[in-house]
């Protein structure tokens, strides 16, 4: 969906969308697909990349703010279409920092010896819970998956570093208000709208640019590397404008910042994982380069993680 179709659809335009946001189009789910579809597909290949067989997986963790179902977990979902028979499953709800919260759950998990092969999902159908009429959400989200297999790496390699936090207090300021146990749904619920997301842009605006920094700058102190180190940096691609703060903030070279928010706008858990594959897709890691990534989202949460390639 190009801002251009979006221009039909709410009172905006493709100059305000670009200039405010960077983007340029987004990737949106068909009716009948769910997030456990993108999810699985995008499994399917991380497991022939990896040569691995769905019966190896240990755990299954899908990271995700848009589920199926409240229950079963879409990771289940995705545990039984991919005939994972060995596997445990769970998502994992950290807003738009659920990839990264996910990869440090998976990484620790193998670190401890007691598990071999992790696969772990980012995945997310926004469009599902966006309010077509609220020109303030539309036109940033998308819809995406991907997917990465976790196993046991050389010494010094894989996850180096990370950092994760929380500020429950900003819950307010983005979030998806009814449905819960909460605000069960009713007619009343329906009518005002309360089963979209709800964003308060400014205020998150803000947030995201002084954490996500400060998450990468802690990450990198905990492993004695400085901003300088990083070969790549792979933000939550939710802003081209929060993206090149943290960029002036770090004091990074644009060529060390990977962007791809123009194509797929914010798909939240699985903006990073996308980056990633794209950036193994182009050839563009190298073994021992260091990788930088960082997030910020719904709670608010935010993390940041160290790896060498
Ligand atoms: N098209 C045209 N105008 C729009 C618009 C749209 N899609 N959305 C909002 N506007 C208008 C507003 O109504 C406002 O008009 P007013 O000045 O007449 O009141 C004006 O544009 C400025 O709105 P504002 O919200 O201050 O814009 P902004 O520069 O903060 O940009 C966001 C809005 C949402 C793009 C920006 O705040 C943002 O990206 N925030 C972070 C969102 C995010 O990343 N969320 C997920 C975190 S994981």
């Amino acid at each position: 969906m190009t801002n251009f179709d979006l221009e039909k659809i709410v009172d905006t335009s493709d100059e305000w969308i670009t200039l405010r946001t960077g983007i340029k189009e987004r990737r949106i789910a068909e009716e009948d697909i769910a997030t456990s579809d993108l999810a699985y597909k995008a499994a399917v290949i991380a497991l022939k990349e990896g040569g691995l067989s769905s019966d190896q997986i240990d755990y299954i963790i899908v990271a995700t703010a848009t589920p199926d179902m409240f229950f079963p977990s879409t990771a289940c979902i995705v545990q039984d279409k991919l005939g994972a028979k060995n596997a445990g499953a769970f998502d994992l709800s950290a807003g738009c920092s659920g990839f990264i919260y996910s990869l440090v759950v998976g990484s620790q998990m193998i670190a401890t010896g007691m598990y071999e092969h992790i696969l772990v999902i980012g995945a997310e159908t926004l469009s599902k819970f966006m309010d077509w009429t609220d020109r303030n959400t539309c036109v940033i989200f998308g819809d995406g998956a991907g997917a990465v297999l976790l196993g046991t790496v050389e010494e010094g390699k894989g996850l180096i570093s990370s950092c994760m936090g929380s500020d429950g207090s900003g819950g307010d300021m983005l979030k998806l208000p009814a449905g819960g146990a909460k605000m069960p749904a009713t007619t009343e619920t329906l009518n005002k709208r309360l089963h979209y997301i709800k964003m308060e842009g400014r205020e998150v605006f803000k947030y995201a640019v002084r954490y996500m920094s400060e998450a990468v700058e802690n990450a990198l102190e905990k492993c004695n590397l400085t901003s300088e180190d990083i070969d790549i940096l792979i933000p939550h691609q939710a802003n081209l404008r929060i993206i090149q703060s943290i960029g002036k903030r770090l004091k990074l070279k644009d060529d060390q910042i990977y962007i791809n928010v123009d194509k797929y706008g914010n798909t939240s858990s699985a903006s990073i994982i996308i980056a990633l594959s794209e950036l193994v897709d182009n050839g563009r890691l190298k073994e021992n380069d260091i990788i930088a990534m960082t997030a910020f989202g719904a709670g608010y949460t935010w993390a940041s993680a160290v790896l060498k390639w």
